[in-house]
């Protein structure tokens, strides 16, 4: 029986199985561990269910001599320094595939939402500016027959491919355009590429001068990949017309952030993979990949893998 530490309260059941086969902790906070917390939560634990909101660096596995698993609730890897985790011979879970329909659809969402102006038009419902039919009132843009630029085409951004050919969209993707072929060309622009040290700020000023004025972005990858004031400085200037963002770099936004005051952009708590199963899948996947792990065989979700 091994000492588990896992970062916060997790939905659905697997948990269960965990904890018949080990000593497990479950952090109840409503926030996640602060460092100093996490740091002592690992000094005697072998295994770690962590969140992507939870910095897993060199300090902190020189604070966990003992840790000898590690599964990710998530399918990045950014909070993660792998080539630690590597050097130290720790393997890494992750949970990949029971996430991508549900992300796919947030992202088709938050498209659909910014094309068609839905919280300005809800917001003015519910506050009284609904007087009567406009002609003229919250025009939005043509979903059906526009080009779509897919940058990442891994699951998730194969997924919202399959979704965009039911609106009859011409898609691209960085599986076969260049990334600025793409900008250029598309009416919309879906982000679905890890963040690494290669695809931080991806998406700069530059890349954002090269996307139509009409074109809208949508980030349901990782805040990082776009730079943020860039972002927040094209919507301003109306570079490109809207975004609908459900990542944020930093994760979330401090109060008073320029993201909530910026014209056109639509942001959410980060909830891609927010549904019930979903969440519930990941649970299962991570503790597969703990028990694996913890036994000395090969997780059945690396990262990486
Ligand atoms: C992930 O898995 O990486 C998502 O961002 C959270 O589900």
């Amino acid at each position: 029986m091994a000492t588990v530490f896992v970062t916060r309260a997790l939905p659905g059941d697997a948990l269960v199985r965990l904890r018949a086969a080990h000593d497990v902790t479950v952090w109840d906070g409503a926030l996640p561990p602060a460092p100093a917390a996490l740091r002592e939560a690992l000094a005697d634990a072998e295994g770690l269910l962590c969140l992507l909101t939870d910095r897993i660096d060199a300090g902190l596995l020189d604070a966990a001599p003992r840790l000898r698993a590690i599964a990710n609730y998530a399918v990045g890897t950014d909070n993660i320094d792998l080539a630690e985790t590597v050097a130290r011979g720790i393997p890494v879970g992750v949970t990949p595939d029971v996430l991508t329909e549900a992300t796919a659809d947030l992202a088709f969402a938050l498209l659909l939402a910014a094309a068609r102006r839905l919280p300005e038009a809800a917001a003015a419902a519910r506050e009284g500016a609904w007087r009567t039919w406009e002609p003229a009132g919250w025009l939005g843009t043509d979903v059906d027959g526009a080009a779509l630029g897919i940058v990442g085409f891994g699951r998730i951004g194969r997924a919202v491919a399959r979704r965009a050919q039911g609106f009859r969209m011409v898609v691209r993707s960085t599986a076969d355009s260049t990334l600025e072929e793409l900008l250029e060309l598309s009416d919309f622009v879906s982000l679905h590429c890890p963040l690494t040290a290669g695809t931080r700020h991806l998406i700069d000023a530059a890349a954002l001068a090269r996307m139509r004025p009409n074109a809208i972005l949508v980030n349901t990858a990782r805040g990082g990949v776009v730079d943020q004031d860039a972002l927040i400085a094209a919507l301003a200037g109306g570079a490109i017309a809207g975004a609908a963002i459900d990542v944020t770099d930093p994760e979330p936004p401090p109060p008073g952030d320029p993201i909530f005051q910026t014209p056109n952009l639509i942001v959410v708590p980060h909830i891609g993979s927010a549904t019930r199963s979903a969440r519930a899948r990941m649970t299962e996947l991570a503790v597969e990949n703990l028990l694996a792990g913890l036994d000395g065989r090969p997780m059945p979700h690396p990262a990486g893998g």
